[in-house]
Order: structure tokens, then sequence, then C-alpha cells
């Protein structure tokens, strides 16, 4: 065992939040130790985005974070905004895209951004170790003294960054958690958000033949969010963007709404369609808006009516807009945290600073990242929690 090291800032979890918050303090002179059980830093930040790292979103917004306490992002979020890391990006040359509603994209590789973070973190001095496992941490008169695998270590701030359930494949541990409740902090209940929905056997069994479908629809929850992206079926369930984003929303036993025809008055559509050609069944006509697949199912299964446009009654056009304009699916669950992007609920923010993420009822000690109870929608602003709350502590501690 090696003799005991002093540290003035200690971060555990070397993902994005935390090597932010390691930048921000090695430039202010800070000595800073990252500690991290995994054998590679930035592990999520590699595969996020499809490889490409979704890495911000221009219209970041405190309106796109769930968080118990919806004022809590707004102090981290204006002191390092997002304009602030597309300049960092700029900075080290790294070519990006918009993608689609503000979302920015590497054009290359998500280890441009890995490789940004680590050389930000070399020139600030910064000292990063992996593959080292934290068996306890304990208040000292001094800071803290934590017992790890590479021996002991002592620091006056720690920063907690360890992240949150999702992927426990790639490392993800609820470390954070017990931390914050052995210091007394309260924890919120955690789910699995930005994740597919499972379908209840029946519906698995009607919509399973059309895993591989898309389009685009407008997607609410009970609670009345609603996201306008595209809808996937899957061989599980239902998945793509419009199910990600509302799957933060839903509850167990809820049902969520589809207009499968979003910006789309049906009975127009279907008085001009119908005076063109009367005699077109209404499975061809409606293939012109949906796909053909899916019209074939919703007939197969007898939720549309399998008759030609001229056949049709008022009654029955008005009740197929109703039908296709809200279109219920009750998800069985969700595939849970092997598959979600992020982990709802967390360290509870009225326990900490929000302008410096420091614990109130525990000086000293730092929570950064997706460890609290704040979770972004989808598109970029999970990083920019990351990056607003490790920039928040990195000029705290
Ligand atoms: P993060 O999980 O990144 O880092 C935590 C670190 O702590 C890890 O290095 C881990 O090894 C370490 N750690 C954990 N337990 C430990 C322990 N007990 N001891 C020591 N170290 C420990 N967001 C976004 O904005 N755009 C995107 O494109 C995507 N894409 C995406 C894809 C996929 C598949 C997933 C799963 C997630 C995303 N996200 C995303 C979400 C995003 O990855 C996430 O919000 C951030 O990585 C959170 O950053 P943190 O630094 O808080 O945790």
């Amino acid at each position: 065992m090696s003799a005991s090291q002093y540290h003035q800032v200690i971060i555990i979890g070397a993902g994005a939040a935390g090597l932010m918050c390691a930048l921000t303090a090695g430039y202010r002179g800070r000595d800073v130790l990252v500690l991290d059980n995994a054998k590679q830093l930035g592990r999520k930040i590699l595969i996020s985005g499809g490889g490409r790292c979704n890495f911000t979103n221009q219209q970041t917004l405190p309106s796109a974070y769930l968080c118990s306490n919806p004022h809590f992002v707004k102090s981290a979020l204006a002191r390092y905004t997002q304009w602030d890391f597309i300049g960092m990006v700029e900075r080290h040359g790294i070519a990006f895209h918009e993608k689609t509603l503000g979302q920015l994209f590497c054009d290359d590789s998500a280890k441009d951004i890995v490789q940004m973070l680590t050389t930000e973190c070399d020139w600030a001095g910064v000292k990063v170790q992996l593959r080292t496992e934290i068996t306890s941490v304990e208040k000292s008169d001094q800071g803290f003294v934590l017992a790890t695998s590479a021996g002991e270590y002592r620091c006056d701030s720690l920063v907690i960054a360890t992240g949150g359930l999702s992927m426990p494949k790639l490392g993800a541990t609820p470390f954070g958690y017990r931390i914050a409740q052995q210091f007394g902090l309260k924890v919120l209940p955690t789910s699995a958000g930005l994740v597919p929905f499972t379908l209840q056997p029946d519906d698995k069994e009607k919509f399973e033949c059309l895993a591989g479908i898309s389009l685009p629809v407008t997607v609410t929850a009970s609670c009345g969010q609603s996201f306008s992206e595209a809808l996937l079926f899957t061989h599980r369930g239902v998945s793509g963007p419009a199910v990600l984003q509302i799957s933060s929303f839903w509850k167990p036993g809820e049902s969520v709404s589809f207009d499968l025809l979003p910006g789309i008055d049906f009975v127009q559509w279907y008085k001009t369609i119908n005076a063109e050609s009367p005699k077109l069944s209404l499975k061809n006509a409606l293939s012109r808006l949906l796909p053909k697949r899916l019209v074939e199912r919703l007939i197969e299964l007898g939720d549309l009516p399998d008759k030609n446009l001229n056949q049709l009654g008022k009654t029955e056009v008005d009740s197929i807009a109703a039908y296709l304009g809200n279109w219920q699916l009750a998800p069985g669950g969700t595939e849970g945290y092997r598959t979600a992007e992020v982990t709802l609920g967390g360290v509870d923010t009225d326990e900490l600073s929000s302008k410096t993420m420091e614990a109130k009822r525990c000086p000293g000690l730092y929570f950064v990242g997706e460890v609290m109870d704040v979770t972004g929608w989808l598109g970029g602003y999970n990083f920019q929690w990351a990056w607003s709350s490790g920039f928040a502590a990195g000029e705290a501690v």
C-alpha cells in the first residue's frame, strides 16, 4: 500500500462532468487528481451520438431539463453556455455540424471530444488515474480521506462525478448515490430515461411485424408534454427520438398518444382526395401519407375500415381522423437501464448550491453531471449539463 497522497481537489469519475470540472479547477491553479475505476476515460462520450457525440444543443434552455426544482439549472447553464463549449470545440479545430433541432455532432468521431478534454486537462496540469476502485470515503477535520485500491488519498474538496445507472455494461455504478446518502443528502428515486418502450403482450403481437418502420409523429404524455420527432417500431416495442423523449415523462400504467399525421388535417385531406379519386381504397390513399405496412396492419387489425374513399360516411371519416390523430399506446414498460441514455432522479438538488454544486450540509463535497436529479431532453442537453455543472464546481473547488 502506497503512503497517503494529498491533492487539493479529488474528482471521482473521469466522464464528461468530471473532466470539465477538473480542467476548470486546474486552470485556476488548483492541484487536481481525477480517479476512475474504468480502464478508459470518457467511455460514454465515445459511444454517444452513434460514435459522433451530440456534444451540445444550440437551443439549450433551462426548460429542456427535468428536475424537481426547475430553477436549479439556470445559474450553471447561464455561466457556462453551449456557446462556451462550442468555442472550445472550435479552438481545437474539431469539425462539427447541426444534424437537426440545434443538435451539434462531430463530423468525424466522438474521440475528438475525448481528445480535446484530455488535452485541456494536460494543459491545466490535471492528473488522471484510471483503474482505481474507491473503497471508502470519510470526512476528516481538514477535508476527506479516500481508501482506494491504489492507496489512501486526502483532499480538501471532493467532487462526485460518477454519473447515473444507465448502461451498467459501461461501468455505471450507484457509487454517487451511496456517497450522497452516507453524508446525509437526500437521493430522489431513480428510473431509466431516454429509453425505448416495451409493449404489453397483446400489442407486441400486433405490432412486432412492423419492426424497422419509422415515421414522423407528435407524441404526447399524460402530463401534456409533447415532442414532434420520429417513431420507430422495433422487435421489442417502440423507439426512435419521439419515444426516447417522451419516456422521460411517462409513468408506469399511463398511455401515450401519437398523432400519426402531424400537421395534416385528415378531414380536409380526405375531402380533396375523395373528390379527385372517389374509388381509391382508403389503404392506397393513406399509404401516400403513412408507411404502407403500417396502414395494412391497422386495416388487418380492424382499426381502420377496408373500404374505398367514397364508401366512407362523415362519422367514419371523423373517427378515422380522431384515431390517427390520437393513436393510443399503453407501454408495458421500458427497456430499463440496459439501453437507457440517462437516469432520472438522483441527488436532490435542494441539497446542493445551484452556483457551486456544493452540498449545503457537507462543505467541501460537490456533485456534478448526471448523478444529480437533472435530466435533459434528447439532443445534446445532457452533455451540456455535464459541461455547465462541471464548470460551476470547477470554479468553486
Ligand atoms: P459519465 O457516465 O459520463 O461518467 C461517469 C464516470 O464515473 C465514468 O467514467 C465511470 O467510469 C466513473 N465511475 C462510475 N462509478 C465509479 C466508481 N464507483 N468509482 C470510480 N469511478 C466511477 N448525451 C448527450 O448530451 N448527447 C449524446 O449524444 C448522448 N448520447 C448517449 C448515448 C448513450 C448510449 C448513452 C448511454 C448516453 C448518452 N448521452 C448523451 C448521455 C450522456 O452520456 C450522459 O448524460 C453524460 O455522459 C453524463 O456525464 P457524467 O460525467 O455525469 O457521467
